[in-house]
């Protein structure tokens, strides 16, 4: 019998395309290779230039019309033309908020074949998995700018609900013990921030009671961020806030070879009645955008995490076989890897790999 997967695709801006047609291209050879998976791919325009055109990130019914997909693949959405907060909240946090996909997952790992900026680490020492609250927090769009000239003021609030931190970290450590990982560093700023995240602190206290055979950690942001880069290997699983595990990720992703390499998913792991979403961690890069030069191996690895929420894990194990060895070839690969070949040979190259295995 063959399972259909119904996914929105949204490449979105900038490289997010570049690098999504590589991740459907993977897709497509698998559901040639398992002939019972197949999938039906609706790609959507909404971007920057959808604003400009439209004046919105999306339609107005968007989450009506994704709500009956079973994942959303999106590229990157950011535009130098429009405020980044107008792409954010038109787009990526209604979906997120809007389908209550609280767990946001960035797992990163140095990959045989992928040089750390980092001294003295090799591959397999730095195998970390962020764990993001996706609902919440400091993305919680709370406060105003009020006031003229001098008397301009903004206020800015983080919301912390006692539901909402002890589901994400319930997440982290359940994910914990079902992977065989050994430690979860809770990630906060309650020397600081004397509310929320001294709640969350808390929380995170009378979870780790019912996890005795894992070891913890409560870390200070700052700290974090200056241990991670001191002793990767001391951390396996992190759960931190909305913002806090948003800068982590992208440092996590950099230790372990840059932003080409991270994939990223948000889903609901107890209710799927709305699609994951599924988006490696890295932007739209104006910087390199129609060059062929965007790194498509984290919307690939992004793609594969896509498959494993959608049940194919043999697929996607195949499709994660795949890439490793062509990072461990070392031959065709992207120059943020010190290599000279272009995004689509990169996808090309884990096709021909992944039909071979
Ligand atoms: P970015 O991740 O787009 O780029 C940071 C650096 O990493 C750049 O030098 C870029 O060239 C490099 N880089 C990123 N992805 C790469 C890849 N696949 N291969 C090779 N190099 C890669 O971050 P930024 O510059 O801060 O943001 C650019 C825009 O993207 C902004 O508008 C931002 O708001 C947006 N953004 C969107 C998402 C999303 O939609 N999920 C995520 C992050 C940033
Ligand atoms: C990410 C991005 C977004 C976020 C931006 C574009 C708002 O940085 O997905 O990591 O912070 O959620
Ligand atoms: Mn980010």
């Amino acid at each position: 019998m063959k399972t259909f997967h119904r996914i929105a695709v949204i490449p979105g801006d900038g490289i997010g395309n570049e690098v999504i047609s590589e991740g459907i291209k993977c897709l497509k050879a698998l559901s040639e290779v398992f002939e019972n998976i197949q999938f039906e791919f609706r790609s959507f325009p909404w971007s920057s230039q959808y604003y400009l055109q439209h004046g919105r990130m999306m339609p107005e019914d968007g989450l009506d019309v994704l709500k009956d997909f079973n994942a959303i693949y999106l590229g990157a959405v950011g535009d130098p033309r429009i405020s980044d907060d107008v792409t954010l909240h038109g787009l990526l946090l209604p979906i997120k908020f809007g389908f209550d996909l609280y767990v946001g997952l960035r797992p990163v790992y140095l990959f045989n074949g992928v040089e750390s900026p980092l001294a003295k680490v090799s591959d397999g020492e730095i195998d970390i998995v962020v764990i993001r609250e996706n609902t919440e927090g400091e993305y919680s769009n709370i406060g105003g700018i009020v006031g003229v000239e001098e008397s301009e003021l903004a206020i800015q609030s983080g919301l912390f609900t006692r539901k909402g931190i002890e589901r994400i970290i319930t997440f982290a450590f359940d994910y914990a013990r079902e992977k065989g990982r050994k430690k979860v560093t809770s990630v906060t700023k309650s020397n600081a921030q004397r509310y929320g995240m001294v709640l969350w602190d808390r929380i995170f206290k009378e979870a780790a009671a019912r996890y005795p055979e894992i070891r913890t950690e409560s870390k200070l942001i700052d700290a974090a961020c200056m241990d991670v880069v001191r002793n990767p290997g001391g951390y396996d699983v992190i759960v931190a806030s909305n913002l806090f595990a948003d800068i982590l990720s992208d440092l996590t992703a950099s230790v372990t070879g840059g932003m080409g390499l991270a994939p990223g998913a948000s889903f609901n792991p107890k209710d799927k009645t709305y699609p994951g979403f599924f988006d490696p961690v890295h932007g739209s890069a104006p910087d390199i955008v129609g060059k062929g030069l965007a790194n498509p191996v984290a919307a690939i690895l992004t793609a594969r995490m896509m498959l494993d929420y959608l049940g194919e894990t043999e697929a996607g194990d195949l499709l994660y076989q795949a890439v490793k060895k062509n990072l461990a070839e070392k031959k065709v690969r992207t120059i943020d890897l010190g290599g000279r070949s272009k995004t689509d040979q990169v996808g090309d190259d884990i096709v021909r790999i992944l039909r071979s295995l």
